[in-house]
């Protein structure tokens, strides 16, 4: 097969450069949008007057014949002509004969590359961005549906203070929240043409740049035609939002695969998302938490590579840009795939209230009420503090709860304390109180829900 470009070359390209580099095998994912795009220009060409219009409709017809072949799995792709695009034109030659050859005017595979991924990351991102939302309304519901269930908050990995589960989730809620926004920030940057830079120069040629951005609906154009052809930076910003989400699901996994063990017992995963072991008849294992906090590592890896790979590129196109794109499709499918199995799973689960709520209790998870208490009676926190750390350790010592203390006891540490002090230990009483703003009462927790139902409208 002729190579578009031998015109110069008076020797055969090895084998093995084919091999090497070869894009084909894997930017034939970019098909449908390397014809629109290639549809769009051929539209503009003929709008100028740079080529005929007779040929530009037998060029789109021709396309829209490669296309259905494609879709139909009738297209034969070869390793020979490189990649995706230069499949398409010599087939398209192949085809309508040499006026074929007028698509290419004006155009470069560089600036062409640059249009198939943005148009290919634009609909893959607003999907991702709907199965966020998603996920965001499966969390939402959760929270709602187990308003009741109370079970100790942790910092260290310590029990710290009893909290709502749906505070719990809802915090989760929160961060998928803000990974939604940074998705969608991200598209105003994708979504810009660069399409009329050419091969990095622009061109002599009268092309009308705002035409193909209202066909191919960009809201913006590229300003620099040698920035527009070496700019890989929205694909990094894409690369960026999805570790942040990943490392959002990875914390999630990782707390469902804890919760789920003996030693925890908070939850019973479904039976539909875990598995069996080979050997140990006995096992339930959560495997597909644990794929999702291990896929992290594979998506933060694809960030690295992209950046790695445009360190210290010189302006403007350089082939080592090839690399961009299996980074970026194997970060789209295990996105897309982490958000399906998230969805599907979490409302699944159950949670084991009993054990959640009394696991809060223990552990002294009420004694900054006590504290708290003690601030009210007028005594300055850091006093409070000190007194109440002496409760404590009167309670280790003698294997007592707070609850167990009698009153005299009490009075033992601060006289400012009265038998109102059992309103404020209780592990409800203590989630109840916590009403400040975006605190863990069922009050607070309700119109915090609410809320954000209203942003995912
Ligand atoms: N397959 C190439 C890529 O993905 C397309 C652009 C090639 N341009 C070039 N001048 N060799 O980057």
């Amino acid at each position: 097969m002729k190579k578009p470009w031998s015109g110069r070359f008076t020797e055969k390209t090895a084998d093995i450069v084919e091999q090497f580099t070869e894009s084909i095998s894997f930017d034939r994912r970019l098909w449908k949008y390397d014809i629109e795009g290639s549809i769009a220009h051929a539209k503009m060409l003929a709008k100028q007057g740079i080529i005929p219009k007779r040929d530009a409709d037998r060029i789109i017809k021709g396309l829209k014949e490669i296309y259905r072949e494609i879709e139909d799995g009738r297209f034969k792709f070869r390793e020979e002509l490189e990649d995706i695009h230069m499949n398409i034109e010599a087939a398209l030659i192949e085809k309508v004969g040499d006026i074929g050859g007028r698509l290419h005017t004006a155009r470069s595979r560089n600036d062409q590359v640059a249009l198939d991924i943005r148009l290919y990351l634009r609909t893959e991102v607003k999907e991702i961005i709907s199965l966020l939302k998603n996920l965001e309304t499966v969390l939402a519901d959760m929270a709602e549906k187990y308003l009741a269930i109370i079970m100790p908050g942790y910092t260290h990995l310590q029990r710290a203070q009893p909290v709502l589960l749906s505070h719990h989730l809802m915090a989760y809620a929160q961060m998928f929240d803000r990974d939604r926004e940074r998705f969608g920030d991200a598209l105003n940057r994708i979504n810009v043409l660069p399409l009329g830079s050419c091969a990095l120069a622009g061109t002599t040629l009268p092309t009308d740049r705002h035409y193909v951005a209202e066909l191919l609906g960009f809201d913006f154009i590229s300003e620099n035609s040698m920035d527009s052809v070496s700019d890989r930076d929205f694909l990094l910003e894409f690369l960026s939002c999805s570790s942040i989400f990943m490392m959002h699901t990875s914390r999630m996994a990782e707390e469902l695969i804890l919760w789920s063990s003996e030693e925890f017992s908070f939850i019973e995963l479904p039976d539909a998302f875990t598995t069996g072991s080979s050997i140990m008849p006995q096992k339930k294992n959560p495997d597909v938490a644990e794929l999702m906090r291990g896929k992290t590592g594979r998506v933060y890896g694809n960030l690295m590579s992209l950046l790695t790979t445009m360190k210290g590129l010189p302006l403007t196109y350089n082939r080592d840009m090839q690399e961009d794109k299996e980074p970026v499709f194997d970060t789209v499918d295990t996105v897309k795939l982490t958000l399906n199995a998230l969805i599907q799973m979490l409302p699944k689960i159950k949670f084991n209230e009993k054990r959640m709520h009394d696991t809060a209790g223990e552990a002294f998870s009420t004694a900054t009420d006590i504290a708290e208490y003690l601030v009210k009676k007028g005594i300055p926190f850091r006093t409070a503090h000190e007194i109440t750390g002496r409760i404590v350790r009167y309670c280790i010592d003698n294997s007592k709860r707070l609850s167990d203390l009698s009153i005299s006891e009490y009075k033992s540490f601060s006289n400012s304390i009265g038998s109102e002090i059992y309103k404020f230990i209780g592990t409800s009483e203590s989630v109840n109180a916590k009403k400040s703003y975006g605190g863990t009462s069922p009050e607070m927790v309700r119109e915090q829900i609410k809320r954000f139902r209203k942003r995912l409208r």
